[in-house]
């Protein structure tokens, strides 16, 4: 897979070493909240599988499944819940894990969405961040890596479903996705 890489952005040691920052902050801000951390599936799985382990404090984890973007590398703008939560986030602190923060509106709509059903707190970390795509005003509460405005794979990213699995954070080659 590596092949197919025009360039690595983020390699697996900054990524895991990121993470461990991310852990210690959201420690110390959730300790005794019990906090229910709500992954945006299917980006944001490793982020979220290797977030918890470095948080030293309870939570719960939830998943929802939002789709924005399909097969299609450009936002559609239309926000559709896949799967709903399982948990009530009413009076609970709610932080979204996401993989990537790019228009924003993914996001904007989550937000809104557990506001309305009467979250304590809503707060949002995200592993990347491309401020240069945003279409709404919204700034996450943590950020990993800002990125440029090219489509990135890896770490839970994919083009057509592929590269999720990857350790690290790279741009494709040009080829990969125009043939
Ligand atoms: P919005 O635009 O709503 O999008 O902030 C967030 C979702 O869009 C996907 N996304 C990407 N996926 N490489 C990807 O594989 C990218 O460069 C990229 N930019 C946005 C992603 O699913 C994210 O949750
Ligand atoms: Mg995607």
């Amino acid at each position: 897979m590596k092949n197919d890489m025009k360039e690595i952005l983020l390699t697996e040691e900054q990524i895991q070493k990121k993470i461990k920052e991310l852990g210690h902050t959201i420690t110390e801000e959730y300790k005794d909240h019990f906090p229910l951390f709500v992954g945006v599936l299917k980006g944001a799985l490793p982020f979220m599988a290797d977030l918890v382990k470095a948080v030293d404090t309870h939570l719960e984890m939830d998943f929802m499944d939002v789709s924005s973007y399909g097969k299609s590398m450009v936002s559609s703008g239309e926000v559709k819940i896949v799967k709903d939560l399982d948990t009530k986030v009413e009076g609970r602190d709610v932080l979204i894990v996401e993989d990537i923060i790019d228009s924003g509106l993914t996001l904007s709509y989550l937000i809104e969405l557990f506001k309305y059903r009467k979250a304590k707190s809503v707060k949002v970390v995200t592993l990347l961040d491309k401020p240069e795509g945003r279409k709404v005003d919204l700034v996450p509460d943590l950020t990993g890596f800002i990125v440029p405005d090219e489509f990135v794979v890896g770490y839970g990213l994919d083009f057509a479903e592929r590269y999720r699995n990857l350790p690290y954070v790279g741009i494709l080659k040009p080829e990969v996705y125009e043939g």
